[in-house]
């Protein structure tokens, strides 16, 4: 301060117009970073709506391929599939049938949409197992590491041979990467990427997820997924994924894990591998919710949520508002 009052240091000075925010903004928000998650239901004739997620659907197989084209031509990148099996069985058939809802889907979307996106599909049992689980039990009913990374191995191929671009595996299996790895290599898919859930939360922020794909669940995920309360193990996971020869490591929820996101950002610098970032369903909802009772602006705060997850390291961000994000950005 030179006298009482009179700062000689103003930073607002850089906030004085629209024109001078733009230039020294730190963060970008690009539609080409953005991958939207997208639900596809065997047997249905029309779209279905899904109450605790306003604005998101099961798609029929129809309106999945419109929905891929509405986002390819929004300026997103990738899409993110899950599939909804009629039919459930304690070892999850349906994952890795080549007739199963999601391989199919993936067969659809990547003849609709070709390399105009970057076709991703979610790599784990929960979906069609008919306990819920991300993996197959134990005969006493825990979920078996090892019997699952061979589940996983032959979902991989199955995706693969549909034309998936990366898998994502999102299990929390140890050694999942490294199976996938080497299952995609031997039969020689060696372009198949990996998307890895590198830090996965066993997270309440889900809720909403598990009414979108019918989760047959009961219980929790505490045994595979991570605890909540451990930030450093997220990073410790993460490596463990980049050294089984993950090609983008996620960190997932986002928002309740900003700081996990930036502790990953950092470990994995020097690596070079990219980091994503899964605004999930409880994420979603609470805002949606919140805007649809008045209570809070929608627009800047969607805008806001990814930039703040892009600010945290964030190189890619998997959100379900990725199309009107894109839109509002361009
Ligand atoms: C597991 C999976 C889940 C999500 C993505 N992949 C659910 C879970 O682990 O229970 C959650 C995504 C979201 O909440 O938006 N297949």
């Amino acid at each position: 301060m030179n006298e009482i009052n009179r700062p000689v240091v103003r930073p607002r000075r850089l906030r004085t117009t629209p024109a001078m925010r733009e230039l020294v903004a730190e963060t970008t928000l690009r539609p080409g970073q953005l991958v939207l998650p997208l639900f596809v239901g065997e047997g249905l004739s029309e779209p279905r709506a899904i109450s605790s997620m306003p604005g998101v659907v099961q798609h029929s197989r129809d309106t999945l391929r419109k929905a891929v084209v509405e986002a390819a031509e929004a300026g997103v990148r990738g899409v993110m599939l899950f599939g909804i099996p009629t039919t459930k069985d304690a070892v999850g058939t349906g994952a890795t049938d080549p007739d199963g809802i999601l391989n199919v889907a993936i067969r659809d979307v990547v003849e609709e949409v070709g390399d105009a996106v970057v076709v991703m599909a979610d790599l784990c049992l929960d979906e069609f197992t008919d306990h819920g689980h991300c993996g197959v039990l134990t005969p006493d009913g825990r979920v078996d590491n090892d019997a699952t990374l061979a589940a996983y191995a032959e979902m991989a191929l199955s995706q693969a041979a549909a034309g998936v671009d990366m898998v994502g595996p999102s299990g929390m299996m140890d050694g999942q990467v490294a199976v996938v790895r080497a299952a995609l290599d031997a039969a020689g898919h060696t372009d198949t990427g990996i998307l890895a859930y590198g830090a996965k939360y066993a997270s309440a922020f889900f809720g909403p997820f598990r009414e979108a794909v019918d989760s047959s669940l009961q219980g929790d995920r505490r045994t595979y997924q991570q605890d909540p309360r451990n930030g450093r193990e997220g990073v410790r996971e993460a490596l463990l994924d980049v050294e089984q020869g993950a090609d983008i490591v996620m960190v997932k929820p986002a928002l309740a894990y900003l700081d996990v996101l930036r502790h990953v950002a950092d470990a994995l610098q020097d690596s070079g591998v990219p980091v994503a970032a899964y605004n999930v369903s409880g994420e979603y909802a609470m805002v949606e919710a919140a805007a649809a009772n008045g209570w809070i602006d929608r627009e800047p705060a969607i805008l806001e949520t990814l930039t703040a997850i892009r600010g945290a390291g964030a190189d890619v961000i998997l959100t379900y508002w990725a199309v009107e994000a894109a839109r509002l950005v361009r």
